[in-house]
Parts: structure tokens; sequence; C-alpha cells
């Protein structure tokens, strides 16, 4: 089978994005792979130096220590220079398409923040995020601001409940954990509703989020694929195959679909 060309599938797809009325996009862990945040599968991937047993539920209530080492590592300082992570440019150009009216709406499997950190707000964090740690025992909630952070919150795991002193909890979606009720409806609404569907950076083998462009699909959307390997997605869902990387692609898509200002 001959792959198309990177010039062609960016062309094709932003015919389809200038024309599209109800365009929602679904990223997962690719997309973030530019701010030095690791994909889970692939080359360089978390499951390569990580136990990802350490990411389910039962074993943190096990040894909430344990995991907690893991999670810092990789999520609270995720930067290749040590420090945090910050938005790269293809979060940045999702975050202006919506400001613009272009984009209705983001379902993000990524726990980063770094979609709303570039401004996204029409955004369903559908694994929840890093930016908020939940106790389960009282329900309080304590931010994980970089303020938090710099003053030590991490420093000694795990981070205690400063009311009960249970054990704080990322409040992301653990391995054995439902998806949070909020974030599931308003993704299958998008779904429903999207006449065209970005898809960018996942593998498409998590479920139920990976369900979310099948559904857009059978309810009449174009599915415009970004990511440089093959995936889940490409080998049937995928209408459209950009082979490059989220930044590139985006890039050169927001380059040729002309707006008005
Ligand atoms: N950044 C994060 O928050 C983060 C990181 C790792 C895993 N996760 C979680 O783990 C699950 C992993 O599944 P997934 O499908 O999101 O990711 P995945 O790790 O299974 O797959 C990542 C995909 O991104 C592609 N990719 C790599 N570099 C890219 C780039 N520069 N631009 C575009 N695509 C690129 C890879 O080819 C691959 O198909 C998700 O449900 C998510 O919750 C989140």
């Amino acid at each position: 089978m001959r792959l198309e060309s990177p010039e062609s599938s960016v062309s094709r797809a932003a015919a389809i994005l200038r024309d599209s009325r109800r365009l929602m996009a679904f990223t997962g862990a690719g997309i973030s792979a530019e701010s030095g945040v690791p994909t889970f599968r692939g080359a360089g991937g978390l499951w390569e130096r990580m136990d990802p047993g350490l990411l389910e539920i039962g074993r943190f209530d096990a040894d909430p220590g344990a995991s907690w080492a893991a999670i810092r590592e990789l999520f609270y300082a995720a930067a290749p220079d040590g420090g945090r992570a910050s938005p790269n440019a293809a979060h940045r150009i999702l975050a202006r398409w919506e400001a613009e009216g272009l984009l209705s709406f983001l379902v993000t499997q990524n726990i980063d923040g770094l979609h709303s950190a570039a401004g996204s707000r029409r955004l369903a964090e559908f694994h929840g995020s890093i930016r908020e740690l939940l106790c389960r025992r009282c329900g309080g909630r304590v931010q994980a601001t970089s303020e938090a952070l710099d003053a030590g919150l991490l420093d000694s795991l795990p981070p205690r409940c400063p009311s009960c002193g249970e054990a704080l909890k990322p409040d992301f979606v653990f391995f054995g954990e439902g998806i949070p009720q909020a974030a599931y409806s308003a993704a299958m609404d998008a779904a429903e509703m999207a006449d065209a569907c970005l898809v960018i950076g996942s593998t498409g083998v998590v479920y139920p989020a990976a369900q979310i462009p099948i559904l857009a699909k059978r309810a009449g959307a174009v599915v415009i694929e970004i990511d440089p390997g093959d995936t889940e997605f490409s080998v049937g869902a995928s209408d459209i195959h950009i082979r490059l990387g989220a930044s590139e692609a985006l890039t050169r898509l927001d380059a040729l679909i002309a707006r008005p200002k």
C-alpha cells in the first residue's frame, strides 16, 4: 500500500477543516510528546521504564508512596531539563482555533493539564488531570499549582490531606477507576454532533476513550488523524492520516486555513 504524502494529506484535511461547522478534536499522549511528557507506548515510552501496575488503584491504595514516587517523576517534573512541562505549538493552535470559533470542542485523554494551560476552555479531560489532589476520605481538594509544588507539596510522599491526614490521590483516573461522569457525557455529546474529528497522537487502545472518534465517525464525522505512526484508528476509522508530529501538522494546517480577520 502506498502511503499518502504529508503535503497531500495536509491539503485534503485543510479543505475539510475550512468547511467544517462542528469540528472536534481528540488528543492523546502524542500531542504532549514535544513538551517533553513521555507517551506510554512506543520507543522511549513510559512502559519501558515504569511498572504500569503503579497506576492501578489497588496498588496505589496498598502503597501510595511507591505510586507517588513514579507519578512525581513522570508528571510533575516532566520537561527534559527537569522543570515542569509547558504547552507546545500544537496545544496553543487548538486553543486559538477555539477562540476563533473553528474548534467546537476538545476531548483529551491527557492528564498533564497542558490544553487548559494553553487556554482551551471547551474541554473534557476524559481521564482527569494532575492539577488537583483529592482526599478520598473527607473529599478535600488541594491545588497542585506551581507555587504549591515550589513550596514543597510533593517533597514528602505521599502528600497528606491538610484536614484529615489521609494520603492524597492525584485526581486522574487510575486503572480500575471509572471515567468522570461530566467529562464522559460532554465527550459523547461532542462526538454525536461533530462533522469532523481531528485525532491527534493516540494509539487508540485505551477504552472507553478510544470509542469517541469511532462514535463521531458513525454519526457522520470525517476523521482526520495526525500521528507519525500507525494506530488503531489509522487502519480503519481515519479518512485522512497526516503522518507528521502534532506541532508541524497543525502549523501547516493553520497556515492553509484562511479565516476572516
Ligand atoms: N501527557 C499525558 O498526560 C499522558 C502521557 C502518557 C500517557 N497518558 C495516558 O495514557 C493513555 C495513553 O494512550 P494514548 O493513546 O493517549 O497514548 P499512547 O502513548 O498509547 O500513544 C501515543 C501516540 O502518539 C504518537 N506520537 C508520538 N509523538 C508524536 C508527536 N510528536 N505528534 C503526534 N503524535 C505523536 C505515537 O505514534 C502514538 O501513536 C491515555 O489514556 C492517557 O490518559 C497521558
